[in-house]
């Protein structure tokens, strides 16, 4: 039951401490992690602390916006950098998920490095590491299994030429909230899930194009709209559509169709290292169906994913 407010105080203090008549810069993606080290880093040096936040063209529909929007609204110094033309260019083609979120880490590190560059060079570089993230990086040291290379967008590079600032080293995730909601973030913001680094990219199995974009954008849009502040919603972990790579023959009409599918992902979870299959009521999955058929054109296919973790992984790629 240690002080929060205590907390916020030693922390303002050692980042002021460090940082001196430095300047601090900070890779915000919108997720509670980074958000929070910013305003830290804000509270404790004001005008020498940026943050810069790197649209990449795969966030989820009205979501870079409304980021922006709550940031702003926070007083938070803000570059946005928009850069989704250039992701997707180096993405074009590429249908292997190992690649495609190593395109993804290295164009977000190219991208953070020439706005810094526009900054003047910051001395300081703050990252929104948690506790877990320090045990794992220090117990996964020689082994070479890894399932998915995760992108973090707070996770840049060792070797940038920054020192670091990483003032959420010593708490878990639901500490981290409190703090949030300490320093005035949103409720929404707070409890935003889940949403990984390489975006709507690994929920797009195949080649990427703006088309397969703009499918899985409206389809996770609906998802969002019928379980968004239900109780069903806020009993899951995380819910989200995946675009498949399989055409399928229906009808439309008297006509034939030769169209796309969407899975609809739903699980409960405690910390996504295993999860289990979230149930949602039959009618609420029917009309989710019914919607994403008739309203995102190419879509003649819905089906729900019904896998628990392990052995399938929360994200399909
Ligand atoms: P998996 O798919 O490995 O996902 O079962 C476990 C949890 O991690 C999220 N996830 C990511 N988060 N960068 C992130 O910041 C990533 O590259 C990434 N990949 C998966 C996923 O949404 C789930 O909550």
């Amino acid at each position: 039951n240690w002080s929060l407010t205590g907390y916020i105080d030693r922390k303002v203090e050692e980042i002021r401490n460090s940082v001196k008549k430095d300047s601090l810069i900070c890779a915000l993606s919108g997720g509670i992690d980074s958000t929070v080290t910013a305003l830290l880093c804000h509270r404790a040096v004001g005008k020498q602390f940026t943050a810069v936040y790197v649209d990449n063209g795969l966030m989820r529909a009205g979501e870079t916006q409304s980021i922006v929007r709550d940031l702003q609204s926070l007083k938070l110094p803000l570059v946005v950098s928009h850069s989704s033309e250039l992701f997707l260019k180096r993405l074009a083609g590429v249908k292997d998920p190992e690649r495609k979120r190593k395109i993804i880490g290295r164009t977000f590190i190219h991208v953070f490095q020439k706005e810094a560059k526009q900054l003047g060079m910051p001395k300081y570089l703050a990252q929104g590491t948690l506790y877990p993230d320090v045990i794992e990086s220090v117990s996964s040291k020689g082994s070479s299994s890894v399932i998915k290379s995760h992108h973090n967008v707070g996770g840049l590079p060792k070797r940038m030429p920054f020192s670091l600032v990483e003032p959420l080293r010593e708490l878990f995730k639901d500490e981290v909230r409190i703090i949030g909601k300490e320093l005035g973030l949103p409720d929404h913001f707070v409890h935003r899930q889940p949403f990984p680094g390489p975006g709507l990219a690994i929920r797009i199995l195949g080649s990427i194009t703006t088309d397969r974009i703009r499918m899985v954008r409206e389809a996770d849009r609906i998802v969002r709209e019928e379980l968004d502040g239900t109780d069903t919603g806020q009993s899951l972990w995380q819910y989200f559509a995946v675009l498949l790579p399989v055409h399928s023959v229906g009808v439309m009409g008297d006509q034939r169709t030769y169209e796309n599918a969407i899975a609809v992902r739903t699980v409960t979870s405690v910390d996504g290292m295993t999860a289990d299959i979230g149930e949602i009521p039959h009618n609420v999955l029917i009309r989710i169906s019914h919607r994403i058929i008739s309203e995102v054109r190419g879509i003649n296919r819905v089906v729900h994913d019904i896998s628990p973790k392990p052995p399938s992984t929360i994200e399909w790629e």
